[in-house]
């Protein structure tokens, strides 16, 4: 996509969005794999299929449904993408971050991601919830390679707090109070779709990630670039490759995070309703 063409398509795809949910979303949600049922907690949605959606991607994987839908939380204003996009569906690292591009335009200011990942931290286990401390970004690519838009950001963005310390403050006082177990770690995002070897998850290990997953990378690499604070979970769909003597299967990671989803519900509704 040409400079001009990526400001144009932005402002077009928002503008669409406006005609049908004038309000401006305060908070954004991306949701991971198997967890669109957070999509549930949206009171009064307005409900726009991304093929509306000028200029806006449309998801091929199984469990993603392709949807947004713009409405309340706790009487805050959001907008939630029920379904992702992901470099191995073949999408270059400016559509999958395209999405929050339009956030931006439409005011977004606090960005929640979620995903499904795969433990490779040992004394983790199927089923946890983990917040993301900081990422390892291991597809090698940057959404933001190009001529810089002054308007969106800043040239060299700074990537030292990526993943908020105040939001993840807050995601541990709502954990606390809900009971729930809720770990701090590392976020190795890779490209897929196969899942590591055993090798390369003793790599990584080795190199401080605790989770692996395909998505989130980019995503938040665009929302800090614009400024969005970011707040992001990962769901541990699955141990990685080489910790448990069993193949991996994305059947499995359906069946976790299914089952993690109440959990989940109230965690996430927990945290909206502290937000500023
Ligand atoms: Cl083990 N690896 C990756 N890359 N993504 C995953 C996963 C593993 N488990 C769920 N998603």
């Amino acid at each position: 996509m040409g400079d001009q063409a990526l400001l144009g398509s932005i402002k077009e795809a928002a503008q669409y969005i406006r005609t049908q949910y004038p309000t401006a979303p305060q908070i954004g949600l991306i949701l991971g794999s198997g967890l669109g049922v957070i999509a549930e907690l949206v009171e009064n949605a307005t409900v726009i299929a991304y093929h509306d959606i000028p200029h806006f991607p449309v998801s091929t994987v199984e469990g993603h449904a392709g949807e947004l839908l713009l409405g309340t939380i706790h009487g805050k204003h959001v907008l939630l993408m029920k379904g992702r996009f992901h470099l191995y569906e073949g999408y270059g690292v400016d559509v999958v971050s395209f999405p929050v591009r339009v956030m931006k335009e439409l005011g977004v200011q606090t960005l929640i991601v979620t995903n499904a990942a795969g433990g490779v931290n040992t004394s983790y286990e199927v089923g946890d919830l983990m917040v993301i401390k900081d990422h390892i970004n291991f597809t090698f690519r940057n959404p933001l390679i190009g001529p810089n838009f002054s308007e969106l950001g800043v040239r060299f963005p700074d990537m030292s707090e990526a993943y908020s310390r105040r939001l993840r403050q807050t995601a541990h006082e709502v954990a606390s109070e809900q009971g729930l177990k809720l770990p701090e770690g590392v976020y190795a995002g890779l490209t897929g779709p196969t899942y590591e070897t055993p090798a390369e998850i003793r790599m990584l290990r080795t190199l401080g990630a605790d989770a692996v997953g395909m998505s989130t990378v980019a995503e938040v690499i665009v929302a800090r670039h614009a400024g969005i604070e970011v707040l992001g979970f990962s769901c541990i769909s699955n141990m990685a490759a080489g910790i448990l003597d069993q193949p991996l299967s994305h059947q499995e990671v359906m069946e976790t995070t299914e089952r993690v989803k109440p959990k989940f519900l109230q965690l996430i509704l927990g945290i909206v309703a502290k937000l500023g």
